[in-house]
């Protein structure tokens, strides 16, 4: 009785899942490559990783000119911070860390740098480890 009960409930969720186009009014003749592509990326959970690859930000060409902007010229070459706080290192950066963002204050600034300060530092090779 209990397993006919369960059989008898998972019967619409599976027709629900199977058969979104159909409840959607396509009609039988209706052709199929009008149906959206099935997306080609693994799922999330496939992903063993917990910062995907595609969101590398590289310092060179995205952490590096930003600070460029935003805090030369005493933290690049010629200016008087250069000597302690070189922004042109990755290492001070990485350093540093989020005592960067006492002064760099834009909110998008602040997230690229948070996910950049989260990556591990170019060179390590290898996916972050938790
Ligand atoms: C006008 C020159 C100048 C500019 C532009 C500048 N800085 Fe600095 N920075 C300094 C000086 C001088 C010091 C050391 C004295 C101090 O802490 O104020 C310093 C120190 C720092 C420190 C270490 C001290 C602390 O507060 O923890 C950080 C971090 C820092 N700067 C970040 C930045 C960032 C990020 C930018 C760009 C958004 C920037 N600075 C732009 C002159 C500058």
């Amino acid at each position: 009785m209990k397993l006919r009960m369960i059989v008898l409930l998972s019967l619409p969720v599976l027709f629900l899942g199977c058969a979104p186009g159909r409840l959607a009014g396509r009609p039988p003749g209706a052709p199929i490559a009008a149906e959206p592509a099935p997306d080609p990326a693994p799922s999330p959970a496939a992903v063993p990783s917990p910062a995907p690859q595609a969101a590398r930000i590289d310092f060179a060409t995205q952490i590096r000119p930003l600070l460029q902007e935003k805090c030369s010229p005493c933290h690049f070459a010629g200016g008087r911070m250069y000597d302690r706080l070189p922004f042109d290192r990755e290492e001070t950066i990485r350093t540093l860390g989020k005592a960067l963002f006492t002064r760099l204050r834009d909110p998008v600034d602040q997230e690229l740098m948070r996910t950049f300060l989260e990556q591990p530092a170019d060179g390590l090779g290898g996916p972050a480890r938790p």
